[in-house]
Order: C-alpha cells, then structure tokens, then sequence
C-alpha cells in the first residue's frame, strides 16, 4: 500500500508508518543496518623502497609511508595483528633502473619481487597482490612501452605477462594489472595457465579511469608520466556504459576480481557493476581522495573519523566487497 493512499491521508496524526521508529536509538539502528564494516573488506595498498631502516612519510599523503623492505616486515605483521590480511604492492624503482620497456620489472631479484618475498616471511598466510603495469619502471612514466609518442598495446601486454608471471614465481597469490591495455588479462591468464600458476589470481583495475585523483600516489613512486598523460588507454570519465563493457570483457579473458577505480567519483560504477557480474567488486578510493580528507581535516573543515567512515561505507552501500584503501588501518583502529 502506498504512503499516499486516502486512508493514510484520512489518519491525520495517527500515522501507520513512521520510519523514524527504527531510528530511535543506537540499539535499534544497529539492529536494522543494512551494512557493515570490518577488516575484512579492505586491501591495503603498500609502498616499498630500496634501501634499509626507511619509512619516510609522502607529503601529499600525510600519516602515509613508503617502507625500505626491513620495516615493511614489522608494517605487515601489524596489519596481520589487526585482521588486515591482503596487501597491494607498488615499488618505487630507482631512476637509473628505469627504461623504455620496464626491463627492472621482469628481474627475479627486483624490488617488488623480494617484496612479495618479505611480506609472506612476515606474515606468511597474508594475501599478497602485486600491481602489474609498467609506470614505476618506465623512463617516460607511462603504463606501457612507447614508440613514436604512442603507447603500444600488444607488445606491452607481453612484457605485463612476463611480469605477472615473475610476481606469481615470487609467491603473489594475485596479480592486479593497473594498465589497462586492451587484452592483458587474456594475456596474463595464458602464461600463468602455462607455466602451471593456475591458482594465481587475477585481479583486474577494469574500469579504471583517467583521473586527476592519482596525483599524490605519482609523488609517491615519481611515476608521473614525461609527457602527455593517460587518456589513450585509461577510461574518459564521461562514460558509464565503456565501463561495462571493460569488465565484462576482462571477465571473459579470466579476470577473478574486477574492480572500479577510483572511488567516490564513481559510486554509480561500483553499483552497476556489481549488478551486472558475477565476480566480486573491488574499488579502489585513491591518492587523492585520502590527500582530500586529510587536508580539510588538517584545516579543522571536516571531522576525519566522521567522514572517513562515511566514505568507506558508502564503498559497501554502493556493492563493493573490497576496498582499497589509504584508510584501512585508521578504520580497523577506529573500529576498535
Ligand atoms: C599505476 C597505478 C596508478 C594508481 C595505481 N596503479 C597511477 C596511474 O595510473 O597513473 C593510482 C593509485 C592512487 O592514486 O592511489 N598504473
């Protein structure tokens, strides 16, 4: 029965429904939540270093670190201790290892490879997800291998397998290729399925937009692009239904985990995705939704915790089941 029939008009005061009876008090509004929050649902994004003893702090990402891989140990087994248990790895690669064709990524004994090897000695049933793309490696910032100004696909989704397939031999339970070249996850599939890393995981940035919001995680690894930017293979921001046809094709090509990136900007994406697969959905609130919260915090405009609540409960509301974020750790603290 609808709220406008006569007889609800005819009660007058008398109304049969007030919905502000299930938000009396925090007892019943619990009761009658529709989501929650818990470590479970998120992916902590990791940075890592050459060198020892260093966990210096990102300044466009104020309380966020990169770590030299001796205090990524103590880092992980922290968030093991807290119910975190899936990490996300970038490496910042140093300048003179850069090169047109991230050749650095494919070294067994790289950055991101002994990474991956530290954080299973720190916590050995945390789940470990590499990113795969080449921006950290290449000497012109960009996601793939360049020729005459142009970002070419084909010969970069090679070398994002080898890569992958170095991750997988290092111990990554899931690569995450952040590229979004046009048939890398078809690609990585086939190499892991031949080279017998069938368990490894694939999860894939599908939906991943060209977006101003990655600024600070650029400050963080100095991998902004030397020219140009990303718009010839990440998506336009003006478009909703490309995003569909992105992840339902990464899905087809052996995606296990598909994910909409970034964030808030994009809450209708997370929601019709999730309608419209059968996978799970990651979203990725990015570099410069944390540097946003944190710099009105800072000003005293917005209350931090408050908010960044709010935020990651709307990641649930809108169907994400993972969520990666800079805030993990403050909200399972928080969380208490
Ligand atoms: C690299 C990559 C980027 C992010 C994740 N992987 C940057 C980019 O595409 O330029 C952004 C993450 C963030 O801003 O937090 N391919």
């Amino acid at each position: 029965m609808s709220i406008f029939t006569p007889i609800n008009l005819k009660l007058g005061m008398q109304q049969l429904r007030r919905n502000r009876r299930l938000r009396t008090n925090e007892a019943i509004r619990s009761l009658v939540r529709e989501n929650t929050i818990t470590p479970h649902d998120f992916l902590v994004p990791l940075f890592v270093v050459e060198g020892k003893g260093i966990k210096e702090e990102i300044t466009s990402m104020p309380g966020y670190y990169r770590y030299s891989l001796d205090l990524l140990k103590n880092e992980v087994k922290e968030l093991w201790s807290m119910g975190l248990k899936s990490v996300l790895l970038f490496v910042k690669v140093p300048d003179e290892l850069k090169d047109n064709k991230g050749t650095e990524a494919l070294n067994p004994d790289g950055l991101m490879q002994r990474a991956v090897k530290t954080v299973k000695e720190a916590a050995p049933d945390m789940l470990v997800m590499t990113d795969v793309a080449l921006d950290p490696y290449s000497s012109y910032g960009h996601d793939g291998i360049v020729e005459d100004g142009y970002i070419v696909n084909d010969e970069t989704c090679e070398v994002l397998a080898e890569m992958s397939l170095s991750h997988a031999q290092a111990g990554a339970d899931f690569v995450a290729p952040s590229d979004m070249m046009d048939g890398r996850i078809l690609s990585i599939r086939e190499i892991l399925e031949e080279e017998n890393y069938v368990n490894t995981g694939i999860m894939s940035y599908s939906a991943k937009y060209a977006s101003a919001f990655y600024g600070p995680f650029r400050d963080a690894l100095d991998s902004a692009p030397g020219f140009g930017d990303k718009k010839t293979y990440q998506m336009d921001f003006a478009n909703r239904e490309e995003a569909i046809k992105e992840t339902l094709m990464d899905i087809e090509e052996g995606a296990d985990i598909v994910m909409v990136k970034p964030g808030l900007c994009y809450l209708d994406l997370v929601r019709e995705v999730r309608d419209n697969v059968d996978v799970p959905v990651a979203v990725y609130q990015v570099s410069g939704e944390y540097a946003m919260l944190k710099a009105a915090a800072e000003k005293g405009w917005l209350d931090h915790d408050a908010v960044m609540l709010e935020q990651i409960m709307a990641f649930k509301r809108a169907g994400a089941q993972i969520i990666a974020s800079y805030f993990a750790k403050e909200v399972v603290q928080l969380l208490g």
